[in-house]
């Protein structure tokens, strides 16, 4: 069996046009600008219309990340959709996004690991790449979070937004790195602390549980606040030591967006300057399994990563979830 290394060979993004801006918020709920903007950095975020679905958006990302690569759809042989939004509880998102990109000569399957979800696909990924089973394997984290935030409790629908960010993974040529180390975990003991209670078996919609508001985003804040300020820079730290990487030889951090302090916490406890991080939540809000691919698409359209550069990639999430990936950048800047 041929092992070789896998990489990130194409990147893009979809977000949908209309935007939720902070003070259209204050309308909607007892919330201020100055609020959202102090304790959770966020300023705008994109919202779908109605109608348009998880697998809409990924469409959208997957058409450009193709046309991007040069290839067809019908070159893609595997596509994992990491959402917590999917279009419905089956058929997944994978197979409805297949057929509407035309990906004839593809499967695919949807994972369920919330705002950890990008990292824990780009894993399975990979391991068809090593293994040589495939060549081609496109993972697209695509969330509707409007779907399922409650516009009107103040404590959740500020923080979250709809997007996808899409990849290609292709085998490393030689030379190239690609991903070099991936950490995953999870502790089911956090799963009380944001979930979303109803649709699903153990509480099946009804009349009742839409009454008592089960179909959406629960959250105690400050409990994943904690976990999520820790966990994310220990694993981050775990793995650069483990593969002898210093902070200052990391050219870029890419942390899950979820709340601006949270960021800024793990910047000053790993000691990354401003130029080693890239923030946008400010525009997108936190877009779940999307926020990692949409700041590597970002920071590679900005010139901010060229090929061969070390990216520490760093997620935490409901379960509780978290993760870690190294990797170096194999894409040249066009
Ligand atoms: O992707 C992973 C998912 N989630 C996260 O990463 C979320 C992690 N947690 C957080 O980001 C923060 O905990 C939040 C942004 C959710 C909340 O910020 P906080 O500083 O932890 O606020 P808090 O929950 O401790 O609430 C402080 C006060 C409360 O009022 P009282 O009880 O002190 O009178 C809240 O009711 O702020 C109030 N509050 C708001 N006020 C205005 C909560 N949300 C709002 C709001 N506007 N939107």
């Amino acid at each position: 069996m041929t092992i070789s290394n896998a990489k990130i060979s194409a990147v893009e993004m979809y977000v949908p046009e209309k935007i939720l801006t902070n003070k259209e918020l204050e309308k909607m709920v007892d919330t201020t600008n100055e609020w959202i903007l102090e304790r959770t950095g966020i300023r705008t975020r994109h919202i779908c219309e109605k109608g348009q679905a998880a697998s809409d958006l990924a469409a959208e990302a997957v058409i450009k990340l193709c046309k991007k690569r040069g290839i067809s759809p019908k070159d893609i042989e595997l596509i994992i959709v990491p959402t917590v939004t999917p279009d419905m509880l089956f058929p997944s998102t994978a197979c409805l996004l297949q057929e509407k990109i035309g990906a004839d000569n593809a499967w695919g399957f949807d994972l369920s690991g919330a705002c950890s979800g990008f990292l824990f696909a780009l894993s399975v990924a990979e391991k068809y790449i090593q293994t040589g089973i495939y060549r081609r394997v496109v993972v697209v984290g695509s969330e509707i979070m409007s779907s399922i935030a409650d516009y009107t409790n103040r404590e959740t629908c500020v923080l979250f937004g709809d997007a996808a960010g899409a990849v290609l993974l292709e085998p490393a040529e030689e030379g190239e790195k690609g991903i070099i180390d991936i950490l995953l975990r999870c502790d089911g003991s956090g799963g009380k602390y944001l979930y979303m209670p109803g649709g699903g078996s153990l509480h099946p919609a009804t009349h009742e549980t839409v009454d008592k508001k089960m179909h959406y985003i629960h959250q105690q804040g400050r409990r994943v606040f904690k976990f999520a300020v820790t966990e994310m820079a220990n694993i981050s730290r775990e793995i650069m030591k483990k593969n002898n990487i210093t902070s200052d030889q990391v050219k870029l951090y890419v942390p899950h967006q979820a709340n601006m302090r949270i960021i800024k916490a793990c910047q000053a406890n790993l000691g990354f300057t401003d130029d080693q991080i890239i923030i946008n939540i400010q525009k997108y809000g936190n877009t779940t399994s999307a926020t990692i691919p949409l700041c590597l698409y970002e920071a590679s359209q900005e010139g901010r990563i060229k090929k061969g550069d070390y990216l520490v990639l760093a997620s935490f999430g409901a379960g509780f979830t978290w993760g870690s990936i190294l990797l170096q950048w194999e894409i040249e800047n066009s």
